[in-house]
């Protein structure tokens, strides 16, 4: 069995894990990271929005805290989006100083879109809709040079190793082992589990069970948020999403007599339920989104993608409906990407820290992968200290099992039961699947009896004022508890 020692392993090559590992090698750390995929494997990669940032003259972090809280529905941690939104302007300018180049005015200024729930342009993206593309391939060259870093390419972690109580390292699915005193998870969401996703295949939520069976806690899991413009049928771009920031732009939403029916900029949890109910109440699959009036030059990424499936934006309607694509919920951590596990964080995607709270506001996740991702990178080197790695080197290895494979059938019931609207008896359904994670997906939503933000239960079609700030929490050894994170 081949075995590598580090002092910092990072699972996950997406933009939080590239960040976590660059910013832990330059506090001289030893890192080894575990990339399961190709670059365009990564939601991170196919990123179109960009990052929420506090950039312009009339903006501010405290701006910024206000459209995060109130698109968040009542859930939101403020400490956390607190620490999101002053430290953003600061991970924006780091990442220029790294070479990643923003899109910018006339002027030579940051170019800052707008995007739904925000009141102010302040989103920055890197050549148009590419920003995801962009910045990995930057990082990933960065990653590459970087001699403090090793990268462990094409194979998967299968466990989270542990030793009284602790994480010691990762053991991968070929058999190798790394010994490592901290262990950051950065691999992703979870929005592929559902049948019709925006997200690579990849995602489905790998690392939540990592981190569950090695007795992490868990939170928010019903917190799946659809976005509202996925394109729908066209010749291999079903699931294709069209960035809010044409919305942005001044692009319409149009229903099947050509009417706009809802305030486009409104946050996502409102567009996409306005969608899904003119769907509904009609014959139709889809609305029209029309952006035949908005420069197509500013985004030639998604024109070209859609001139491809056979869709001309310029003359036609994008026909676009829901789909599932972030999962507010995760690994819950404390504002430094600790897990309730010692020696075990979280960053990105499959983190909760709780500052998305029940519907995240565009463009806060990609800010999020860089600011937190800095934040593990100082907390796991600093508890990764050369005592505390040298207690565990020596430990015997659990057998790799074979990952639980997420068949059709469960995608589909996710889609079907844990979809836009929800109820109790659906629930118990999906709470009988046969993939682990499925049922902990029902196990929280149905512990969570109330409607808010992106989780609304035909049975409970209101938002419970008692449940303001509470997180659905989940361990192995705990059933569904509802926690005050304020
Ligand atoms: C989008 O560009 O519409 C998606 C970006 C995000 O999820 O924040």
């Amino acid at each position: 069995m081949h075995r590598v020692e580090a002092q910092v392993a990072v699972v996950g090559a997406g933009a939080a894990g590239l960040h976590t590992a660059l910013c832990a090698a330059r506090q001289g750390a030893a890192v080894t990271l575990v990339s399961a995929m190709p670059l365009a494997g990564s939601s991170s990669y196919w990123a179109q929005g960009g990052l929420a940032a506090a950039l312009a003259a009339d903006d501010s972090p405290a701006a910024h805290l206000a459209d995060t809280i109130v698109a968040g529905r009542g859930s939101v941690r403020e400490s956390a989006a607190r620490v999101l939104c002053d430290e953003a302007p600061a991970a924006v300018r780091d990442l220029q100083e790294l070479g990643v180049a923003f899109d910018a005015d006339r002027h030579g200024q940051l170019a800052l879109g707008l995007e739904g729930g925000h009141s102010r342009r302040r989103v920055v993206h890197a050549g148009g809709a590419a920003t995801g593309r962009r910045i990995i391939g930057e990082l990933s060259a960065l990653v590459a040079q970087d001699e403090r870093i090793a990268v462990l390419e094409s194979t998967r972690a299968a466990r989270i190793l542990t030793s009284d109580g602790a994480a010691v390292g990762v053991l991968l699915e070929d058999g190798t082992r790394i010994v490592a005193p901290a262990v950051v998870l950065a691999t992703g969401g979870a929005a592929a589990m559902w049948s019709r996703t925006t997200n690579p295949i990849g995602a489905t939520g790998g690392g939540l069970l990592l981190a569950f069976q090695a007795g992490a806690r868990l939170a928010d899991l019903e917190l799946m948020q659809f976005h509202p413009t996925a394109v729908v049928g066209a010749n291999g771009a079903d699931g294709f999403l069209v960035t809010e920031a044409v919305r942005g732009e001044g692009a319409h939403l149009l229903d099947a007599a050509g009417e706009r029916f809802v305030d486009e900029l409104a946050p996502r949890d409102e567009v996409a339920r306005a969608v899904q109910q003119q769907i509904d109440s009609s014959d139709a699959s889809s609305v029209g989104l029309d952006m035949r009036h908005v420069d197509p030059a500013l985004f030639p990424n998604v024109v070209g993608a859609l001139r491809r499936a056979g869709i001309d934006p310029e003359r036609e309607l994008i026909p676009v409906a829901p789909a599932a694509h972030y999962m507010m919920g995760g690994v819950a951590t404390d504002l430094h990407g600790r897990t309730s596990l010692r020696g075990l964080f979280a960053v990105g995607e499959c983190s909760c820290t709780g500052l998305h709270g029940a519907n995240r506001l565009a463009s806060n996740s990609l800010s999020e992968c860089f600011v937190f991702g800095e934040r593990a990178a100082r907390a796991a080197v600093q508890d990764a200290a050369p005592a505390a790695r040298a207690a565990h080197l020596d430990r015997h290895d659990p057998a790799v099992g074979a990952p639980d494979e997420l068949s059709a059938a469960s995608r589909q019931a996710l889609w079907r039961y844990a979809g836009l609207e929800r109820d109790a008896e659906g629930l118990r359904t999906l709470a009988r699947d046969e993939h682990l994670l499925v049922r902990l997906i029902a196990t929280g939503a149905l512990a969570r009896e109330e409607s808010r933000g992106a989780h609304r239960r035909l049975d409970f079609p209101q938002r419970d004022p008692a449940l303001e700030r509470h997180h659905v929490t989940l361990t192995e050894s705990r059933g569904p508890t509802l926690e005050n994170w304020s």
